[in-house]
């Protein structure tokens, strides 16, 4: 039948939401997301009307009666826009202003999810003072219509949210997180003006951006915009740099994001910011010195922000436009904390004042190569070696050889060789005897060249044993070391005479490595521990 494919209405269902969609609303939220977005609102009315001062937001959270109450005096909210306290998606921001309310379920969403009972008491401006009730009763009902009271006066202006049989308990040690937690989450407000009080107490803004200004290494700034719909637009601000403020029990360090000044999510450590092998590799505490924080500003609706404002939602377009020019920053940081890891007092946490730079998002976005080149990694452990010998070597070149050798037997050390120990055993003989070789030939005040002629010296080479005889009288401590020295040598000897080859454990190369060493402090003063 061709009537199949044409649309005609042959009735209409009725779309009224039942009230368990307050239930799928209030998952996922918990005190923290809950307080907050009473505070957001409150702090979104004081932002639209121009921040007026005098603004204060009170959080009572009284853990011995377990009742929570959230009172601001941003104005209240008139008697013919009650509904928007209520009814799921209801939402009201005067436009123009880049304000944290979007989703029109914050307050009911974390009203209801505290707790069971909740009374909504407000005045605008002068007016008379109204209260709602959410109560079990009603959200079993399926009424959508609330009863609206007058009620005793309180302060112009003013808010209160009062909650009751909560539906998660709180402690007192609760009480200190979650104010340390609003004076993170609105410090930029509360440096403007706005009070909040926790428990009758005021908050001060914590910040995060202790950064350290090591030279040429300075924290990096770049500001650019996204369009996440092609057609309005966030402003972005990423700064990145190094830390003083590092602490190891509670792994301060990552990504931040604020939007619209207020701190969404603190120390992001996901592979989606970065943190992956093969970018700024996985969390570890040698990068724990780099902090990289998102500013973004714009409208609510286009932040990339989760519906509890407490995560950043990954996949928004807002996001993915920034994501280039946020990894190389935290990748660079990353790599410069960990090149940095040895070197923190002096390189890092003396540097506490310095300028950001600011530098070009297009070319971070490309590339690294407007951020200054990073400093060598680990220093190399035979340029370590010459250093702290060069006195020695400048005065006495031949030793150059000795040191170095050295420092090639670590670096034997360190390949993936199942016969590198035969090979740190040989190299490690053979320096010890050519420092003696050395020895001998180079301090003619004790070998003078009248004695020691060609023929003697050519005689005494012949066998390792005379030449040990020839050192022993003028380094007496070199006796000690004998036996170890001898050991080594009848290995070698092994190695290179015997029909089965001899196994040479770490064990005795780590003894040998250090009897060698000894033997080259007493005749050079050459520093190899
Ligand atoms: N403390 C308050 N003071 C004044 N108005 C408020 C307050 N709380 C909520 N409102 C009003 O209720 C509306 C709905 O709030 P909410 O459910 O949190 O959604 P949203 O903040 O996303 O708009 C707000 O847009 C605001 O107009
Ligand atoms: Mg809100």
């Amino acid at each position: 039948m061709s009537g199949a494919s044409i649309k005609r209405e042959v009735a209409e269902v009725d779309g009224t939401p039942i009230k368990r969609v307050f239930m799928s609303i209030i998952s996922d939220y918990d005190l923290r997301t809950g307080l907050c977005e009473l505070i957001d609102n409150a702090v979104d009315l004081w932002t639209a009307n121009g921040q007026p001062a005098g603004m204060k937001i009170g959080v009572k959270l009284d853990s011995a009666r377990q009742l929570i109450s959230v009172e601001d005096n941003a104005g209240g909210v008139p008697s013919e826009s009650l509904h928007l306290l209520i009814a799921p998606g209801a939402s009201h921001h005067p436009a123009g202003h880049d304000v944290i309310g979007v989703f029109g379920v914050g307050s009911k969403r974390a009203a209801v999810a505290l707790g069971e009972r909740v009374e909504i008491r407000t005045r605008y401006k002068k007016k008379q003072t109204h209260q709602i009730d959410l109560t079990p009763e009603w959200l079993a009902s399926d009424d959508w219509q609330m009863p609206v009271y007058e009620v005793p006066d309180i302060d112009p202006g003013t808010t209160r949210i009062d909650v009751s049989h909560l539906r998660q308990t709180f402690t007192e040690a609760d009480v200190n997180t979650m104010r340390r937690h609003i004076e993170e989450t609105y410090a930029a407000f509360i440096e403007q003006g706005c009070i909040i009080e926790v428990e009758g107490n005021g908050t001060s803004a914590v910040r995060f951006n202790s950064w350290a200004y090591p030279p040429n290494f300075e924290p990096r700034t770049t500001s650019f915009t996204v369009s996440p719909d092609g057609n309005g637009t966030i402003s972005v601000k990423i700064t990145g740099g190094l830390i003083v403020d590092r602490d190891p029990v509670e792994d301060n360090y990552g990504v931040y994001f604020y939007c619209n000044e207020r701190l969404v999510v603190k120390e992001l450590r996901s592979w989606e910011v970065g943190y992956v092998t093969g970018q700024a590799g996985i969390p570890h505490p040698d990068a724990s010195l780099c902090r990289v924080i998102v500013e973004l500003t714009g409208p609510p609706e286009l932040m990339p922000w989760n519906s509890s404002k407490s995560g950043i939602n990954y996949s928004h377009p807002a996001f993915k436009q920034m994501r280039d020019t946020l990894l190389n920053l935290v990748i660079y940081f990353s790599t410069l904390s960990r090149r940095m890891k040895n070197d923190r007092e002096e390189g890092v946490y003396k540097h506490t004042s310095g300028t950001i730079e600011s530098v070009d998002p297009q070319a971070i976005g490309r590339s690294r190569g407007v951020l200054p080149r990073l400093p060598e990694g680990r220093r190399k452990h035979t340029d370590s070696l010459k250093d702290r010998n060069k006195t020695v070597i400048s005065n006495a070149p031949w030793t150059l050889g000795l040191v170095e050798a050295m420092g090639l037997v670590d670096i034997i050390g360190r390949q993936k060789l199942d016969t590198k120990n035969r090979a740190a055993l040989i190299l490690l003989d053979s320096n010890f005897e050519i420092a003696m070789k050395e020895f001998i030939v180079n301090r003619q005040d004790l070998y003078p060249a009248h004695i020691y002629n060609d023929a003697k010296i050519l005689d005494i080479f012949k066998s390792r044993h005379k030449v040990i005889n020839e050192v022993k009288p003028h380094v007496p401590q070199l006796s000690a070391l004998l036996p170890k020295i001898n050991h080594m040598y009848t290995l070698r000897n092994k190695l290179v005479h015997e029909r089965a080859t001899v196994g040479i454990t770490d064990g005795q190369i780590v003894e040998f490595k250090k009897v060698v060493g000894q033997a080259l402090k007493l005749l050079f003063d050459i520093k190899t521990a």
